[in-house]
C-alpha cells in the first residue's frame, strides 16, 4: 500500500504521468476531474527553479485546490536539485518527484534525465541530497536501463530506496528505445518482485485499455500504474481502468461528453495561457479527443487551423450536429 500525500488507502491507483508540454494543469485538472488519483507536473529543470525562472513556477501551478502537488525537478547537480527541491516544497509541493529517464537528446547530452542511468553513484546522491533538503516525501522515476547492455533498474531501484525514496516509477523501456518498441512489463515485474524492494513501484508503458490495465495489475504485482500518452485525448481512460478494477462494465464517452470536455480544455487553456497560446496549445490534444471518429479528416484539418476559440466552438458545434445527424 502507498503511504504519500493523496494515495494513502487509495488501492491499485491510476496515475497521470508527468508530460512536458501536455500536463499543464488544466489537462492535470481534466484527468482529475475524469477519476486520475494523482498526477505529476511536467518537468522543471533544477536550474531554472533555482534562477527563479517565472516559467518554472508556472508548471508548479495546482490544478485545482485539492489537488496534491507532485512537482517533478530534473537536474544532474545534488546541490542544485536539492535547492530547487527546496524552493518547489516553500511553493506548495506535496511531493516532488525526480526524473531520472527522460530520454531527450538535449536533456541527456547536458547529463540529466536518463543520462544518470549510466552513473548510478550521482543518481543516489541527487536522491540523498534531495530527501535530506526537504520535509515532503520524495519519489523518482525512471527506466530500465541505458540501453539492452546495461539493465540496471534493479540496482538504480535499491540505490534510490537507499537514499530514502518513498516511491519508484519505471517505464519499462531503455533510454535508446526512446519510445519505440513495446514497455517490457516482465522486467518491471522483476524488479518489483526483488526481495530487497520494500518501496511501492509504480509501473508504466503502453497502457491504453483496461484490460491491459488489469493484466500488468495480476500478473507484475506492481502497486500502482502510471498512463502518459493514452490519456491525451482520452481522460475517460482513467475511470474506466478504475470501474473494470472494481469489476464493473466500462462505459464509453459519448461524442457529446468529449465535445463537452474539449470545449472546458480549450477554454481553461485559454484562462491558463491567453488566446493565442490557449489555441495553439489545444492542436496537440483536438486530434486526439476524436481519434477513430469515421470521416472526419475535414474537421481535423478545419481544427488545426483555426485561430480563434469561437471558430472552433463552432466546427465543435458543426461535429455533433452532423455526427447526431447520422
Ligand atoms: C510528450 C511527452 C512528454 C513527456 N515528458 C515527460 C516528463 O516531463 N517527465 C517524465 O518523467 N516523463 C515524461 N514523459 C514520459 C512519460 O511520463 C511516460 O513515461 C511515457 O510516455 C511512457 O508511458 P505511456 O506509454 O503511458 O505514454 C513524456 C512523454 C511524452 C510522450
Amino acid at each position: 500500500m502507498i503511504n504519500l500525500p493523496g494515495l494513502s488507502g487509495i488501492e491499485r491507483p491510476v496515475i497521470l504521468a508527468p508530460m512536458e508540454g501536455i500536463t499543464d494543469h488544466t489537462f492535470r485538472r481534466i484527468c482529475l476531474d475524469a477519476g486520475a488519483d494523482a498526477g505529476i507536473s511536467e518537468f522543471i529543470a533544477a536550474e531554472a527553479l533555482v534562477r527563479l525562472v517565472e516559467k518554472s513556477f508556472r508548471k508548479m501551478e495546482p490544478a485545482h485546490g485539492h489537488e496534491i502537488r507532485w512537482v517533478q525537478i530534473f537536474g544532474n547537480n545534488p546541490d542544485a536539485v536539492s535547492r530547487a527541491a527546496i524552493i518547489a516544497e516553500e511553493n506548495g509541493a506535496d511531493i516532488i518527484d525526480l526524473n531520472f529517464g527522460c530520454p531527450v537528446k538535449k536533456i541527456v547530452h547536458k547529463g540529466n534525465g536518463a543520462a544518470l542511468l549510466k552513473n548510478l553513484p550521482l543518481m543516489q546522491q541527487i536522491a540523498t541530497a534531495t530527501v535530506a533538503a526537504v520535509s515532503v516525501p520524495v519519489t523518482a522515476k525512471t527506466r530500465l536501463g541505458w540501453d539492452f547492455n546495461s539493465l540496471v533498474a534493479t540496482e538504480a531501484a535499491l540505490r534510490l530506496q537507499d537514499a530514502g525514496i518513498r516511491l519508484l516509477t519505471l517505464h519499462g523501456r531503455t533510454r535508446s528505445q526512446q519510445y519505440g518498441g513495446v514497455a517490457d512489463w516482465n522486467a518491471i515485474a522483476e524488479v518489483k518482485n526483488n526481495q530487497a524492494l520494500s518501496i511501492p513501484l509504480i509501473g508504466n508503458g503502453d497502457i491504453d485499455c483496461a484490460e491491459k490495465a488489469i493484466n500488468v495489475f495480476d500478473r507484475c504485482g506492481v502497486d500502482g500504474i502510471m498512463i502518459g500518452r493514452a490519456s491525451i485525448g482520452n481522460p475517460w481512460l482513467f475511470a474506466q481502468i478504475k470501474m473494470a478494477l472494481q469489476g464493473k462494465k466500462v462505459i464509453l464517452p459519448t461524442l457529446a461528453q468529449k465535445i463537452e470536455v474539449c470545449k472546458k480544455h480549450l477554454s481553461d487553456s485559454i484562462v491558463q495561457k491567453g488566446e493565442k497560446r490557449g489555441v495553439l496549445e489545444m492542436r496537440k490534444h483536438f486530434v486526439h479527443y476524436f481519434r477513430g471518429i469515421p470521416d472526419f479528416k475535414p474537421y481535423k484539418l478545419a481544427l488545426l487551423k483555426a485561430v480563434c476559440s469561437e471558430e472552433i466552438e463552432v466546427i465543435l458545434n458543426q461535429i455533433e450536429a452532423s455526427y447526431n445527424a447520422h
